[in-house]
């Protein structure tokens, strides 16, 4: 996490940088700082906080240079305080770092009985003191950073100025992301391109280890051992529509809003009308062979994949293993040959979803990544690349990318099992209408929130929620829970209704608000019994269910929410909409950050 940002230009930067900076708030937003060169001084400012509070600082104190790095923070090492805040400067060395520098400690120790002492508590801080001892030792700029590199584990994306030198940036990334954009005469290094919009024609995505010394006139870079070598520079175009809120008042409900049209787009890729079938890119020509797929993604992204485990299991016949990506990547897990890995990920730069994808290489038969960004590490590092489309998801709790992952993954689904001749014409064509019906099913939930925001005026009083769901409704439990406690802070379940009686029915009594997902399905009538399990200890239940289970049910008196009718293939696509709204008035009502929800970041790129 945290977002980092170099310019090296022929005008002033640092209002360029603070733009930037703005767009790569998503990425953490506990401090922020800049630092420039002017007429050989290191000049820098840093605050505590969003990057507002920074920008009133500089309206103060101007920074005046033609050269600068930026930061946005994430705490991972120290409190988030202006000390630990970026960049952090020592001596002639002065940078930016996202990542983690697992062997801070030692080197840490070993400057220290050098006599070096360290102002603040972060790992950042050891690259800087490192670098400038090198410097110090008689290394000139470019060997001090390579030698202070070679010492560094962990991940990191790096990018450092040089007080003798005010021409050059100095940058490198393992396993973080970090670009280098190219504009009419400026030159840019960020966290992601999307930050650089409008700034950016071109840009150069680093290999891993890559190290570049960026100047006017030329860009050069290194290789892991040492070698010059040459990255291809690629064309950008960006939709600059997309990144402002719009009429809404945030991110989070433009995004919710954006749903119907971002899942036809997601779904358009691969539905084919004229035919009547899913039509994939890529022809996947093992899966013939193929006896399991994995599913490993952490999150919200993580919830998609247990959706899709119920999918592949009814529909492709095939054993199905999921996994969060922190518990996958360290577990004792043996693979076949004969397996597909399917990694989902709207950053598709998430740490442990990557680590958890490099440690199948070589070891499945293909890896298919299900992403938003197409140019990210994890999309880069697979086989085959299926993109959701969603456009950016600013809101850090992410709304529209998981519908449009089930978008892709329910596609793959009905591609799947056609493949293995498991659908009839009719079965077919009937799971295709439901997803083109779907825009529609959820345009017309959108369109009536009045019973999501009076049942969030009352919750918004608790302290904790419970939502149950049954088989494919289950991982929508915990999806919603999910949403609920990131933005709104209150402690929330989510279960399987038929755990219940298993011990968490325990804490119901009057106080307990319990949301129970009732489609009107197989598991309907199951639903209902665990509902009355509830409601005979004082729960206060709101049950969500639609148009049949509304008619079938024997008492009305309690809240409910109907929705319309739809199939049973999209429900859990469409449960995601009143989980969205109910976190969402919730919050509202409660004023939290919605859209920079404590403690969180929108692109984990930390273990
Ligand atoms: C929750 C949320 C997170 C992400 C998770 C994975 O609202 O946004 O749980 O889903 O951090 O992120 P990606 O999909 O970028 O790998």
């Amino acid at each position: 996490m945290c977002g980092i940002v170099g310019i090296l230009s022929n005008k002033e930067v640092t209002p360029t940088i603070l733009d930037v900076l703005k767009k790569l708030e998503y990425r953490g937003y506990d401090s922020a700082g800049i630092a420039t060169i002017y007429n050989n001084n290191i000049k820098r400012q840093r605050a505590k906080g969003k990057i507002e509070n920074l920008i009133k600082l500089i309206n103060q104190n101007d920074l005046p240079g033609k050269i600068g790095i930026g930061h946005t923070r994430w705490a991972t090492h120290g409190i988030p305080s202006e000390d630990n805040a970026h960049p952090h400067h020592v001596g002639s060395v002065v940078g930016v770092h996202n990542g983690i520098i697992e062997n801070f400690r030692e080197i840490k120790e070993e400057l220290s009985q050098k006599g070096y002492k360290f102002y603040s508590e972060t790992d950042t801080e050891v690259i800087i003191q490192l670098c400038s001892y090198f410097n110090k030792q008689g290394l000139n700029n470019k060997d001090a950073f390579l030698k202070t590199i070679k010492r560094l584990e962990g991940a990191f994306a790096i990018c450092l100025m040089f007080k003798d030198d005010e021409k050059k940036l100095y940058v490198t990334k393992r396993s973080a992301p970090l670009v280098i954009g190219y504009g009419e005469s400026d030159i840019y290094v960020g966290s992601d391109a999307v930050s650089l919009t409008n700034l950016i024609n071109k840009v150069i995505f680093l290999d891993e280890d890559d190290v570049a010394i960026i100047s006017q006139k030329e860009t050069e870079i290194y290789n892991r051992i040492g070698q010059k070598i040459k990255r291809k520079k690629k064309s950008v175009e960006f939709n600059n529509e997309v990144i402002n809120k719009g009429n809404f008042q945030h991110f989070m409900l433009k995004e919710i809003y954006e749903q119907p049209e971002v899942f036809t787009y997601a779904t358009s890729s691969f539905i084919n009308f004229k035919q009547q079938k899913i039509d994939m890119i890529h022809k996947f020509n093992e899966f013939d062979h193929i006896n399991r797929i994995i599913l490993v993604a952490c999150g919200t992204a993580f919830y998609a994949c247990s959706v899709a485990k119920y999918w592949f299991e009814k529909y492709v016949k095939v054993p199905v293993e999921i996994d969060v990506a922190s518990e996958f990547r360290y577990r004792d897990n043996s693979f076949g040959k004969n397996e597909y890995a399917i990694f989902v990920s709207q950053s598709g730069e998430t740490a442990d979803t990557l680590a958890a994808l490099r440690k199948v290489k070589g070891k499945v038969k293909k890896i298919i990544s299900i992403v938003n960004v197409i140019e990210s590490s994890i999309a880069r590092e697979s086989d085959f690349i299926l993109p959701i489309k969603a456009g950016p998801e600013i809101g850090v709790a992410s709304t529209k990318a998981f519908t449009a992952q089930l978008a892709v993954l329910a596609c793959l689904t009905i591609y799947f099992s056609n493949r293995r001749g498991l659908l009839s014409k009719k079965e077919n064509s009937e799971l295709i209408d439901s997803l083109v019906s779907t825009p529609r099913i959820m345009s017309k939930i959108l369109s009536k929130t009045e019973s999501y925001k009076g049942f969030a005026k009352k919750l918004m009083k608790s302290k904790n929620a419970l939502f149950l769901g049954r088989g494919i409704l289950y991982p929508l439990a915990l999806e919603a829970a999910l949403k609920l406690k990131e933005i709104s802070y209150i402690h929330a379940e989510g279960y399987p209704s038929g755990e219940l009686k298993h011990g968490p029915i325990a804490l119901v009594d009057e106080n307990m608000p319990v949301i129970c997902f009732a489609p009107y399905n197989d598991l309907f009538e199951k639903t209902i019994s665990n509902v009355e399990e509830v409601l005979a200890r004082n729960g206060n239940v709101l049950l969500i269910t639609d148009e049949k289970g509304y008619c079938s049910l024997s008492s009305h008196e309690f809240p409910i929410i109907k929705l319309p009718k739809f199939s049973n293939f999209i429900e859990p696509i469409i449960y995601a909409i009143p989980s969205q709204l109910i976190a969402y008035y919730t919050a509202l009502f409660k004023g939290t950050d919605i859209d920079q929800p404590r403690n969180l970041a929108k692109s984990v790129t930390v273990e």
